[in-house]
């Protein structure tokens, strides 16, 4: 299976009912794409104050949340409770991003956190030093995300493909130590065409997280097919 993973992140573009609008249209190129018979998920990250209202009306399509915290249920004023995320509808959640980052220890407890709730996990790591660390927490997904490149339009699947071969290396390595399934990898960073999103593939990931290239691009409907296809079309390794 490959992924397409949009985060949204609180980008003006979807603020109010434009988030819906961003839903119903990464729905209509997974419904192309999966009359094509084409093995591709679509995941897309969400504010945290529209998880319930995008869940309820997009229950086709699995909606993760931005970050969670691992604070208890009850007296925890503010914190964003995985209970209560999964209550509301969410399948999972990104964390440790570049721009939400978290101590190793706080990384670990709220991984475990989410598999008690049944909840994916998709962690951000900077480096193929991070990725074999990471990959020892078993969560469902890494995606690698070079800081420097994320927003700017320069893909990590150009500018630096070394960091993706070197993850997927870092990957290979810890395969032996881990009882449970390997994480899928991802990369993400400046993706923003169909190209970037194939060499992406075709250097060993499963997919992409993609922020700018989608939600600030002029035609969402073009961007996300763009980006499938490259995702569909790569040769790729796995
Ligand atoms: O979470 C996705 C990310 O950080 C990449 O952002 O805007 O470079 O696609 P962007």
């Amino acid at each position: 299976m490959k992924y397409l993973i949009v985060n949204s992140k609180n980008y003006p573009e979807v603020a109010g009912k434009r988030i819906f609008e961003l839903a119903s249209v990464i729905e209509a190129v997974k419904r192309r794409t999966s009359r094509k018979r084409k093995k591709l998920e679509f995941i897309l990250a969400v504010p945290a104050f529209c998880v319930q209202a995008i869940c309820s009306r997009f229950q086709g399509l699995p909606i993760f949340c931005q970050h969670l915290d691992a604070s208890p249920l009850g007296s925890s004023t503010g914190f964003l409770v995985p209970e209560l995320a999964r209550s509301y509808g969410a399948h999972g959640s990104i964390v440790n991003h570049s721009e939400h980052q978290l101590s190793f220890e706080k990384l670990s407890v709220t991984i475990a956190r989410l598999k008690e709730t049944d909840l994916k996990s998709l962690v951000c790591a900077r480096t193929s030093y991070e990725v074999r660390k990471f990959a020892l927490l078993s969560p469902d997904f890494i995606a690698v995300e070079p800081p420097e490149l994320i927003g700017t339009g320069r893909s990590v699947s150009k500018a630096k493909p070394q960091l993706i071969v070197q993850s997927v290396k870092a990957l290979e390595k810890v395969e032996s130590n881990l009882a449970s399934r390997l994480p899928v990898l991802l990369c993400g960073a400046g993706i923003v065409s169909g190209q970037d999103a194939k060499r992406a593939v075709e250097l060993g990931t499963q997919g992409i997280l993609v922020s700018s290239g989608v939600v600030r691009s002029q035609n969402w409907k073009q961007s996300i097919e763009a980006l499938a296809d490259g995702i569909i079309n790569a040769e790729s390794k796995i």
